[in-house]
């Protein structure tokens, strides 16, 4: 069961109906094409369940699901991040895929949600805001469930994502980056989409002072500092 609202109803909706902070658990689990990562949110109050990404065997899992899970969120289509989605759909066919509108066509499905920058994905009591960060990828979402934010290849422990497909661009990635996630508050922890880090996890002001990536003064900083890392891969 879930709703999708924008934000401005979103803030009026919670205080009309005083929705209450919930808390939750999160769950991962490592493998797939290259060290990706699917997550498995467990809300304590309701017991409700949502995954991210469809990047490992569903197998793993499911001795972690009380239930059926409400529904996917997609990071993004590249082919690692969603390789098991058949899957999941068969073990769980009323499973709902929420991903970036311009995904709408890869997922021919009934079941398939589209979201946009700002929406809020209202799942049990899991409030999830979608935040578009187009440049590793064109479709490429960042959900902020506070005080958590599950970043799919946008942002890692230690770096951003790359610009090396054919629908990334480097001006998006860097607009993405510094204007949309870095400018959300310093405690906000991220859940990258890949394990390529010296921890799962990390705060945004530890990330900031690991990364040089992420310490660019401005957008030609960025694209020079992207240069030297991809040098010395
Ligand atoms: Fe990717």
């Amino acid at each position: 069961m879930f709703i999708i609202i924008k934000l401005q109803i979103f803030q009026l909706i919670r205080v009309k109906l005083m929705i209450p902070e919930t808390d939750f658990s999160i769950r991962y689990f490592i493998g797939g094409y290259d060290n990706n990562i699917t997550y498995l949110i467990t809300c304590n109050i309701l017991k409700t369940q949502v995954i991210v990404d469809a990047a490992i065997d569903i197998g793993m899992l499911l001795p972690f699901i009380d239930s059926e899970p409400s529904a996917i969120l997609i990071t993004h289509t590249h082919t690692d991040h969603i390789s098991f989605i058949d899957e999941y759909i068969e073990k769980f066919p009323s499973l709902t895929i929420i991903g970036h509108s311009d995904s709408a066509n890869l997922f021919k499905r009934k079941n398939f949600k589209y979201i946009n920058h700002k929406h809020i994905i209202k799942i049990g009591q899991l409030l999830f805001t979608a935040i578009h960060t187009p440049g590793h990828y064109y479709d490429s979402i960042c959900y902020l469930l506070k005080p958590v934010i599950f970043t799919g290849d946008t942002i890692f422990v230690g770096r951003t994502g790359r610009v090396k497909s054919r629908s990334s661009s480097i001006n998006e990635l860097y607009n993405s980056v510094y204007h949309k996630i870095l400018t959300l508050p310093d405690n906000i922890r991220i859940y990258p989409g890949h394990d390529y880090g010296k921890k799962l996890t990390i705060q945004i002001k530890e990330n900031k002072k690991i990364s040089p990536l992420l310490r660019a003064k401005d957008l030609n900083d960025f694209i020079s500092i992207m240069k030297e890392y991809e040098m010395n891969r």
